[in-house]
C-alpha cells in the first residue's frame, strides 16, 4: 500500500449535507471579512517601524505579488477540483495522500493558530475600547500567564460569539460578518480620506532608510531597512493577506462554485491589496514611521495628529475587523477538518454535519474550546510568524499542483486557468520559499515539531483508517 495513494482528481460530489447557500458576493465578503485585520491594524506600524521604513508600501506590494500567483492557482485548483477541503483537497487529489495530509496539518496550523492569534488582538483593542469608557479590567483577566495575567477572559469570549454564529448557521454567518465588514471598509476608507489632509512628503525621505547601525551591529536584532528590510517587512506583513485562500474552504456551500470561487478569491484579493498599500503609505506620510511600533498604530497616528474622534473610529474598525477574520478562519477550519475526516484521515466525529442547521455542529464546538484553551491561556501571539509559515507551505503546494495537474491531467475542464502557466505559478512557489526564508529560525523549528507531530498522527490513525486504503 502506498503512502502517495490517490483518489479521483475530480469532486465526486459526495452529499455531505452542507447547504448551497452561498454566491460571489457573499464569498468576496468573506474573503475581505478574512483578511482585514491584525495585518493592517496592529503588524504595518511594528513592520514600518522595525524593518522597512515608509517602504513599508513596497512590502506590501512584495506580499501582495507573492500572494496574487497563489490566489490564481487556488482559483483554477478551486474551479477544476472543487471540494470543501481547500489546499488540503487539491493536495490529495494531484500529489497523494500524504502529500494531502502535510498540507492539511499545515492549513489547521494557519487557521486555528490564526483564530487564537486574532482573538488574543481583538481582546486587545476591547480592552482598550472599554478603558476608554471608563472600565477597568483588572490585567489578571485580560492576559494569559506568560504574559502578565491569568486567562485572557476577552479573547475566550470573542471564540464563543463566533462559535455560536457558527454552529447556529452558514448564511447567518455570512450576514453578520457582510455587516461587519461594512463597517471595517467604511472604517479605513474614512481613514484614508482624513489621511489625505495631514500628508508631510518630507516623512516619506529617505524612502528606503539606510540599515540601521543597531541591526548592522547586532544582528540578533534582525535586520532593519534597506531592500532586507523591505523583504522581512513583507514576511511580516504577509499576515495581512492570510484569509483570501478561506473562500476556497466555502466550494461546497457556493453555488455554481467553478465560476463563483475563482471571483471570491480574486476579487477579495485586489480589493484588499489596493487598501493596504493606500493604508501604509498614507500611515508612514502623516507621523514618522520611527513612533508606530505600538499594538494600535493607525489609532496612535491619529492620536498623535490630535484627531480623537477618528482615533475612536478605527478602534471599533479594528474590533469589527478582528471579529469576521476570527469568524471565516474558524468556518475554514472547521471545513478543513470536515473534509480530512471524511477521508479517514481524522475520526468520524469531525465529520458529521447536523441535520436541523446544516453545520458541523460537533466539530465546531470541538475546536471552539481548544482555540478558546489557547487563546486564553497561553502566549500565543508570540506564535504569529508560524501562521505565516503555514500558510506559505499550503500556497507552495498550491501552485506547485497547478503546473502538476496540468502535466497530469490536461484533459479536465478547467473553467478558470492560471494565465502563463507554468511561469505564473513557478513564480508563486519561488516567491512563496522566498517569503518563508525570510521568517525567524524559531519559527522555523517549531514549524519543524509541528509538521513531525502531524507525520506521528497520520501514521498512528490517519494511514490505518484511510478511505483510499479501505478502497484500494
Ligand atoms: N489577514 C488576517 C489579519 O490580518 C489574518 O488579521
Amino acid at each position: 500500500m502506498s503512502i502517495f495513494r490517490t483518489k479521483p482528481v475530480v469532486d465526486d460530489g459526495e452529499k455531505t449535507g452542507l447547504r448551497k447557500v452561498l454566491g460571489p458576493i457573499d464569498l468576496t465578503l468573506m474573503g475581505i471579512g478574512c483578511v482585514i485585520g491584525a495585518g493592517i491594524f496592529v503588524l504595518t506600524g511594528q513592520a514600518a517601524a522595525l524593518h522597512a521604513g515608509p517602504a513599508i508600501v513596497l512590502s506590501f506590494v512584495a506580499a501582495g505579488i507573492a500572494c496574487a500567483f497563489s490566489a490564481l492557482s487556488y482559483a483554477e485548483l478551486a474551479s477544476t477540483i472543487g471540494g470543501c477541503g481547500s489546499a488540503y483537497g487539491y493536495g490529495y487529489a494531484t500529489l497523494g495522500e500524504i502529500i494531502g495530509w502535510i498540507i492539511g496539518w499545515d492549513l489547521i496550523l494557519e487557521y486555528g493558530f490564526g483564530v487564537s492569534t486574532v482573538a488574543v488582538g481583538w481582546s486587545g483593542y476591547m480592552n482598550n475600547a472599554l478603558t476608554a469608557m471608563g472600565i477597568h479590567l483588572p490585567v489578571a483577566i485580560t492576559a494569559a500567564p506568560g504574559v502578565g495575567g491569568t486567562v485572557n477572559v476577552l479573547a475566550i469570549f470573542i471564540v464563543a460569539v463566533v462559535t455560536v454564529l457558527l454552529c447556529i448557521g452558514t448564511k447567518l454567518s455570512a450576514r453578520f460578518n457582510g455587516v461587519m465588514v461594512a463597517i471595517k471598509l467604511i472604517v479605513l476608507l474614512i481613514f484614508i480620506g482624513v489621511a489625505l489632509f495631514f500628508i508631510n512628503p518630507e516623512l516619506w525621505h529617505p524612502f528606503i532608510p539606510e540599515r540601521a547601525a543597531h541591526a548592522l551591529n547586532d544582528p540578533a536584532n534582525g535586520p532593519a531597512y534597506g531592500w532586507t528590510g523591505i523583504m522581512t517587512g513583507a514576511a511580516t506583513v504577509f499576515f495581512a493577506y492570510i484569509g483570501f485562500d478561506s473562500v476556497s474552504t466555502a466550494t461546497e456551500e457556493t453555488r455554481n462554485p467553478q465560476r463563483n470561487v475563482p471571483i471570491g478569491i480574486i476579487g477579495s484579493l485586489v480589493i484588499c491589496t489596493l487598501l493596504y498599500i493606500a493604508v501604509s503609505g498614507l500611515l508612514t506620510g502623516i507621523v514618522p514611521y520611527s513612533t508606530l511600533n505600538t499594538p494600535s498604530p493607525i489609532s496612535d497616528a491619529l492620536i498623535q495628529l490630535d484627531v480623537r474622534g477618528m482615533a475612536g473610529l478605527v478602534a471599533v474598525g479594528a474590533i469589527a475587523g478582528l471579529t469576521t477574520v476570527c469568524l471565516v478562519l474558524f468556518f475554514g477550519l472547521t471545513r478543513i477538518f470536515l473534509a480530512m475526516s471524511r477521508d479517514g484521515l481524522l475520526p468520524p466525529v469531525f465529520a458529521s454535519v447536523n441535520k436541523r442547521t446544516g453545520t458541523p455542529i460537533r466539530i465546531i464546538v470541538i475546536s471552539g474550546v481548544l482555540m478558546a484553551v489557547v487563546a486564553g491561556f497561553t502566549p500565543i501571539d508570540k506564535l504569529a510568524t508560524l501562521v505565516n509559515i503555514g500558510t506559505l507551505a499550503a500556497f507552495t503546494v498550491v501552485c506547485a499542483g497547478v503546473i502538476w495537474l496540468r502535466y497530469k491531467h490536461p484533459e479536465l475542464p478547467r473553467p478558470f486557468k492560471t494565465p502563463f502557466t507554468p511561469l505564473f505559478p513557478a513564480l508563486g512557489v519561488f516567491c512563496c520559499i522566498a517569503l518563508m526564508l525570510f521568517l525567524p529560525g524559531f519559527t522555523w523549528m517549531v514549524f519543524f515539531i509541528w509538521l513531525i507531530i502531524g507525520l506521528l498522527v497520520y501514521g498512528f490513525y490517519g494511514y490505518r483508517n484511510s478511505k483510499m486504503a479501505k478502497a484500494a
